[in-house]
């Protein structure tokens, strides 16, 4: 059974979305898209039966898993957009402790895991492969979200900012008041899939002039495809170096003194869009290397100029 729009935009208000919003997810998605190799790109567009007339065919499905998770049969879901790491309340300590931070249920270190998995499995169903390459387009995305790895009152769900006004929480802020705010959009903006293509551009421009050229080697170090433990330890490492953005930037200040503040103007705001920025450019980055690994054996970034 699905549930209408509106009962989810409920839902979503009532716990915070748990998620980049979507001008984060799909800019990471469509960055990505930009450095796939030829062999990736055929793979990709035929597991999601997208035509060639598509230009933003892995933007169009990196929301999915946000919908998905709402809807009944996808609830299960709901625990594989993050990892709660149980480090001391921020500012003081952030850590993950891998694998002890990964409940039973599961978290999305291992999820990035099993999904690639089933991505590199010969015995995989259409169906299974389909959901598969939509989680993995979307958990490479939450990943990078600090406060998608942070224990903290679910993740800072529970403390209460504005923005320029508008009253939202830190992790919906992060989520996309933030980002928003660097496109020049409202936090309630209506994102479509031009804004999110035209941040993607801008990050490409960013990245092809060099702009990243000393820490690409870094973000992909960790890429290694050939075992469940190799991803896992990969996606880690991953949420270990988001989860450190969340004491120097997103709870950089006792979390009660937070609470209640305008975050909307000065250095608090300055210091996040810029963490978000390399956030996005990171992960959309990684998530090409990560594809091309799977699907041509390489990240693609072996020997590009700027490395
Ligand atoms: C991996 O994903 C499949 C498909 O969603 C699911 O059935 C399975 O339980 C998952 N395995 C683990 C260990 O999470
Ligand atoms: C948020 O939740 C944490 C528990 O994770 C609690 O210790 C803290 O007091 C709460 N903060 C606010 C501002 O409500
Ligand atoms: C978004 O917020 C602005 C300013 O807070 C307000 O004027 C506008 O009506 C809101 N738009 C929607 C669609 O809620
Ligand atoms: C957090 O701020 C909100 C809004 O200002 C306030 O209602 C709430 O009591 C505060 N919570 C704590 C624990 O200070
Ligand atoms: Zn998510």
């Amino acid at each position: 059974m699905k549930i209408s729009l509106a009962a989810i935009a409920l839902v979503a208000a009532a716990e915070g979305v748990n998620a980049w919003g979507a001008l984060g997810h799909q800019t990471v998605a469509l960055l990505a898209q930009q450095y796939l190799l030829p062999k990736t790109i055929k793979q990709v567009r035929s597991i999601l039966g997208s035509d060639m007339s598509k230009p933003t065919y892995m933007g169009d499905v990196a929301l999915w898993a946000d919908s998905y998770r709402y809807e009944e049969e996808g609830a299960w879901s709901g625990g594989l957009h993050f990892i709660n790491g149980q480090d001391a309340p921020p500012p003081e300590s952030c850590k993950i402790f891998w694998p002890t931070d990964c409940p039973p249920e599961g978290c999305v270190v291992k999820a990035i895991g099993n999904y690639t998995e089933l991505l590199k499995s010969r015995k995989t169903s259409d169906a299974v492969r389909f959901q598969a390459l939509k989680f993995v387009i979307h958990f490479l995305g939450d990943i990078a979200q600090p406060l998608h790895t942070e224990a903290y009152g679910g993740g800072a769900n529970n403390i209460t900012v504005f923005f320029n006004g508008y009253k939202t929480n830190l992790h919906a802020a992060w989520d996309t008041a933030i980002p928003n705010s660097i496109f020049g959009l409202l936090p309630n903006a209506t994102i479509t899939s031009g804004d999110a293509l035209g941040f993607a551009n801008n990050l490409a421009a960013d990245i092809n002039m060099g702009k990243y050229e000393h820490s690409i080697w870094s973000w992909l170090k960790h890429h290694n495809i050939l075992s469940l433990s190799r991803e896992e330890k990969a996606a880690s490492a991953w949420a270990q170096e988001a989860n450190l953005k969340v004491c120097d930037a997103a709870i950089n200040i006792h979390p009660e003194k937070l609470n209640g503040t305008e975050i909307g103007q000065g250095e608090y705001v300055e210091r996040a869009r810029d963490v978000v920025e390399m956030s996005i450019a990171r992960a959309g980055i990684r998530l090409a290397g990560w594809l091309n690994l799977i699907y041509s054996g390489r990240t693609g970034f072996e020997g590009i100029k700027w490395l």
